[in-house]
């Protein structure tokens, strides 16, 4: 199994790609942190503990950064009130752990004998903090498989995708740093969609929170289906087959209108990270419903 922390701010399409990576065979899911991104940090660690009940899982999950390391916190508007509203989730039976959410990376990388894949699928806040205090756990990590940038065009200012827009100097210390990085961004996950067909082929009861929380995502178009951004991280990791990545260049801008906007570096000769360009997606639906089967 590959040892993962999903580091996140749920949000609609976290809460499916938190509950495809709790059952997944392939993944072990060892702790959730949590970042301000779409909602703010209250609501984002409520909805992640509300996540880790309604799923029955016992994964330890920490709060992080309220805010971005420069830029004043601003949420994403296509999220609701909660970042995840239309469903009555019962009361959580369990509390965020003590550590702050980047002393509980640290802490569980030091520990671990095994190498631990880092999966940001909100703004990278906690991670950039992560690698500048504790550059010494770098080597206990295998890589860090985010989702986040695009190549082509954004979903914020024009150029800029949500995550990296939401902390890009933060994103920038995280893609300068020397850890193997993956980007799955805008590319791909714009064309991996869900909506009422695809969740009415499953009768329980996850799939019937999907459907009421995915309602209240952006216009919650279900006839066309909803982005599922962040599951494509998941997906990556369980089924890399599914996408075409190529090695690339990959800059962030930090400043001024394009802020936030992934940029590839073309002049020199060297590549820093892979990069999904392609994905399958009437077999990222398979492999959806596949696993929104074996939920309760
Ligand atoms: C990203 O931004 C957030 O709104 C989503 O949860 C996803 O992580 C897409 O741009
Ligand atoms: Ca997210």
């Amino acid at each position: 199994k590959i040892p993962i922390i999903i580091d996140t701010d749920p949000g609609i399409d976290d809460a499916a790609a938190i509950g495809l990576a709790f059952h997944r065979d392939e993944l072990d899911v060892k702790l959730i942190t949590t970042v301000a991104g779409n909602v703010d940090i209250t609501n984002i660690t409520a909805n992640a503990l509300k996540l880790v009940s309604f799923f029955d899982q016992d994964v330890p999950v920490a709060r992080g950064m309220e805010t971005p390391l420069l830029k004043p916190y601003e949420g994403s508007c296509v999220h609701g009130e909660t970042g995840m509203d239309g469903y009555d989730f019962p009361e959580p039976t369990q509390e965020i752990i003590k550590l702050h959410a980047v002393e509980a990376i640290r802490s569980l990388l030091e520990e671990s004998e095994e190498k631990i894949t880092i999966v940001p699928i909100g703004p990278l806040t906690n991670i950039a903090v992560l690698l500048l205090m504790y550059p010494h756990v770098k080597h206990k990590i295998e890589r860090i498989v985010l989702m986040g940038g695009s190549l082509s065009g954004g979903n914020m200012n024009g150029p800029a995708e949500f995550n990296m827009w939401a902390d890009p100097h933060a994103a920038k210390i995280v893609l300068e740093s020397d850890v193997e990085v993956v980007m799955i961004g805008l590319d791909v996950t714009l064309k991996a969609l869900i909506g009422e067909k695809e969740l009415a082929q499953c009768q329980n009861k996850s799939a019937e929170m999907f459907n009421a929380i995915f309602h209240h995502y952006r216009d919650g178009d279900m006839d066309h289906g909803v982005v599922m951004h962040d599951s494509c991280a998941i997906a990556y990791l369980t089924k890399p087959e599914l996408f075409t990545i190529e090695r690339r260049h990959i800059q962030v801008i930090t400043e001024g209108p394009a802020s936030g906007m992934t940029m590839e570096k073309f002049e020199e000769e060297t590549t820093n990270m892979n990069v999904a360009v392609g994905i399958d997606s009437e077999a990222f639906q398979v492999w959806f419903l596949e696993t929104l089967h074996r939920m309760k």
